[in-house]
């Protein structure tokens, strides 16, 4: 069960910023979207959850076509799909259990030591036990990274999407990070999409990667097909030099 990105354009106003774009996260990966700051990544998840809508092109989620569903459709779709914000996006006043649990209190039939156990056991998952009663302030930012990411498997989604996983992070944490994506999709068997501007971090924990470039998708491969790249718009990108895009259309 993927997620299939197919000709999806997307604009803001006369601003164009997916302008045909096609991607696919198989089964089982987790495909990587990189790309500079603006170039439409974060709304590139959003389209995918429904939250924004592409103005053309279509977006599957398995089996499912994402401007197809109802209202209630999507909210179970979405039920299906973890979805880890860039800024963890938890909730200040409830402890950490609490914030994980939220989406299992939505599920019909479970019950509270149901909720608890399946809270200590996305916890355990993040190597978080232990903290459950804390507040998101008395986390450091890559627990809270991690916080975020045990509430967005709470339910057992089939799909995980990340924001920038490992943005704000030292590298150390960020490795941690990219660990547990790896982890998520090996025990997890979840099929992922993370996007991030960090090449390395997408080199440590996706399958594949694909490259968001003037709203299109420039380059898809592994990690040695992108090292390897002749195109000067990944070269620049892996190389971190802004002068080898001079002259390129
Ligand atoms: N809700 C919105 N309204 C208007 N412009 C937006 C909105 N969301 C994103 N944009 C614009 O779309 C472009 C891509 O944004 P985004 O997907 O957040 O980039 P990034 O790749 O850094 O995640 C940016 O120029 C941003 O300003
Ligand atoms: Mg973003």
């Amino acid at each position: 069960m993927g997620i299939y990105v197919e000709d999806v354009h997307l604009s803001f106003g006369t601003k164009v910023v997916l302008d045909g774009v096609t991607v696919v996260a198989n089964n089982r990966e987790t495909l990587a979207v990189i790309g500079p700051s603006g170039a439409g990544k974060s709304v590139l998840l959003k389209s995918v959850v429904g939250l924004l809508h592409p103005s053309r092109g279509v977006i599957r989620v398995g089996d499912q076509v994402v401007g197809g569903l109802t209202k209630d459709g999507l909210v179970r779709m979405r039920q299906d799909v973890g979805y880890v914000f860039q800024f963890a996006a938890l909730f200040d006043s409830m402890t950490i259990a609490d914030n994980v649990a939220m989406g299992l209190r939505r599920l019909e039939g479970i019950t509270q030591a149901g909720i608890d156990e399946r809270v200590r056991e996305c916890l355990e998952l993040v190597e978080l036990d232990g903290l459950d009663a804390r507040y998101p302030s008395e986390l450091s930012g890559g627990q809270r990274k991690r916080a975020g990411l045990a509430r967005a498997i709470a339910t057992k989604p089939t799909y995980l999407l990340y924001d920038e996983p490992t943005s704000g992070l030292d590298p150390v944490t960020g490795t941690v990070i990219d660990r547990l994506i790896v982890r998520m999709r090996d025990e997890l068997a979840v099929t992922g999409i993370m996007v991030t501007h960090d090449l390395h971090s997408a080199y440590r924990s996706a399958d594949r990667i694909a490259m968001l470039y003037g709203g299109r998708i420039r380059f898809v491969g592994t990690s040695d097909e992108f090292r390897s790249a002749t195109d000067p718009v990944v070269r620049s990108f892996v190389e971190g030099r802004p002068e080898l895009l001079e002259g390129v259309t």
